[in-house]
């Protein structure tokens, strides 16, 4: 059977690792997926840097991005250009073009999730979005698929590696605020505008999809509550200390008799929980079920091959329901949020 083929928007570094990590694990990933995954295309606004990146990979690079989505030979489109617009209109045209997207864009989805799953929807076609949220932490499927029994009663979690790296170093070596995020900025942690990481919108671009997904109500990232931590000082990560809390920013969602809560805000949590001590650039997911009870998820929620590892999940997924459907009639809400209901938030 020949491979499926894909075209990947964007070479930065993880695009990179996408490609890198589906040639590493070829054999694997091949025999997961019941056929190869092919990259035939990669779409950079850069070419040069793209060539120099990924040219020893093989894989032909080009800075036509609307070609790369409508090509006939292409059966899925992975977005990875970040931002809201341009990844809106490629991801639209892609889905318009029958292509099935797997999207790492967490932004994108809180605020047009809605319009590009009923495009999704409409036309058939699978939208992936598993490194969206806690890079490679596979939350989306736990909430989808392992803890599809339950009523999910609330979710709280450490999802953005910067502040936690911020607020970690802060405490553990006494540096101050500017010095850590320039060293994270360094590491590749933070966005490329790294206000979305420190006000607290990256972990509520997250928070508001995992939301959309566990209570099913339409992705809202306008009615989310949000606070970062450009506020907090020194003084204050002491004091929590002395009083034997760890401040952490967590996004929460909750179900109550009024509607869904979201918000985003630093957090005072006992020093001895677990996610207290969730270090450095991790995450960590906290989700309570009505059947399951209390579940930990911990891993790196940024990062090249942490990311390539959910964004490759999604493209396997992908490859098996396309392979045993190839004209898209396949449930695919495996992929989708769930039937969403208009519950206030
Ligand atoms: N800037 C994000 C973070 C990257 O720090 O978690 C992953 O979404």
């Amino acid at each position: 059977m020949k491979p499926i083929r894909i075209a990947v928007l964007g070479a930065g570094v993880v695009a990179s690792g996408v490609v890198h990590v589906l040639q590493r694990n070829q054999q694997e990933i091949q025999r997961r997926a019941g056929r190869g995954l092919e990259v035939i295309a990669i779409a950079a606004r850069n070419t040069a840097k793209a060539h120099e990146a990924l040219g020893a990979t093989g894989v032909a690079t080009a800075d036509d991005f609307e070609a790369a989505v409508r090509r006939p030979d292409v059966d899925i489109v992975v977005e990875l250009i970040g931002g809201t617009d341009r990844a809106r209109a490629l991801v639209l045209a892609a889905i318009e073009a029958g292509k099935h997207v797997v999207t790492a864009n967490k932004a994108l989805l809180a605020v047009h999730g809605s319009e590009i799953f009923a495009a999704a929807s409409a036309k058939g076609v699978m939208v992936g979005f598993e490194a969206a949220v806690a890079g490679g932490i596979p939350i989306i499927k736990a909430l989808r698929e392992g803890l599809t029994a339950n009523r999910i009663e609330w979710i709280a979690g450490i999802i953005n590696g910067t502040t936690n790296f911020i607020l970690s170093e802060m405490r553990s070596k006494g540096l101050d605020f500017g010095t850590v995020l320039a060293e994270a900025q360094r590491l590749g942690y933070a966005e490329a505008d790294p206000t979305f990481d420190i006000e607290g919108v990256d972990a509520a671009h997250k928070a508001t999809i995992m939301s959309a997904i566990a209570f099913g109500v339409p992705v809202q990232f306008d009615k989310a509550h949000i606070e970062g931590i450009t506020k907090l000082q020194a003084a204050d990560i002491r004091y929590a200390e002395q009083l034997g809390y760890r401040i952490k920013l967590l996004g929460i969602t909750r179900r109550r008799d009024e509607g869904i809560e979201l918000r985003v805000h630093p957090t005072l949590v006992p020093a001895k929980r677990l996610i207290a001590n969730v270090e450095g650039a991790m995450n960590a997911v906290v989700v309570q079920g009505d059947a399951v009870g209390t579940t930990l998820y911990y891993g790196k929620g940024a990062g090249s091959e942490p990311t390539a590892s959910a964004v490759v999940a999604d493209l396997v997924d992908i490859t098996r329901l396309h392979t045993a459907d190839p004209d898209h009639r396949v449930p695919h809400l495996a992929f989708q949020p769930d039937a969403m209901s208009d519950a206030p938030i």
